[in-house]
């Protein structure tokens, strides 16, 4: 684990994820997820699960904020905090790892979270070591 956010900016992107969950589109797993994003600009960008009949085609709760926050006009993640019910830590896929790793630095703090509040905070490279980003390409 590591550092966390400012209270504020951590309290809005709570609130954020928290709704964008409650919105899950998630009838197969019924498991429902909420993502949001800060940029640096102080925008908040949200996304939940959509899950599919098909079910490879369904998408991730941070695919979907990444999406919005795309749309937004914005291309850094700052902090990105998910939410989702149990007791277990909804740490990001495998494959939103990546999809994060696009747009955050490697020491962006991704905040994990519980219906009741924050549970834990890693960085991106805790929780996708040595990875392979857009500067291998260069
Ligand atoms: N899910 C997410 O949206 N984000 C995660 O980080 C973990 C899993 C969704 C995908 C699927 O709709 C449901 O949770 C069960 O895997």
């Amino acid at each position: 684990m590591s550092k966390s956010a400012d209270p504020a900016a951590l309290a809005g992107l709570f609130d954020a994820a928290k709704a964008a969950q409650s919105r899950a589109y998630a009838p197969y797993s019924r498991f429902h997820v909420g993502a949001a994003i800060l940029t640096p600009s102080g925008a908040i960008y949200a996304g939940c699960n959509v899950e599919n009949a098909a079910y490879p085609q369904g998408a991730c709760a941070e695919a979907g904020a990444i999406g919005a926050m795309i749309a937004g006009g914005e291309r850094l993640i700052a902090e990105i905090l998910v939410i989702g019910d149990g007791d277990a830590l909804v740490t990001p896929c495998g494959g939103c790892r990546q999809r994060i790793r696009e747009f955050a630095a490697l020491d962006a703090p991704i905040h994990i979270a519980g219906p009741e509040g924050l549970r834990a905070t890693f960085t991106l490279d805790e929780l996708l070591p040595h990875s392979f980003g857009p500067e291998h390409l260069k």
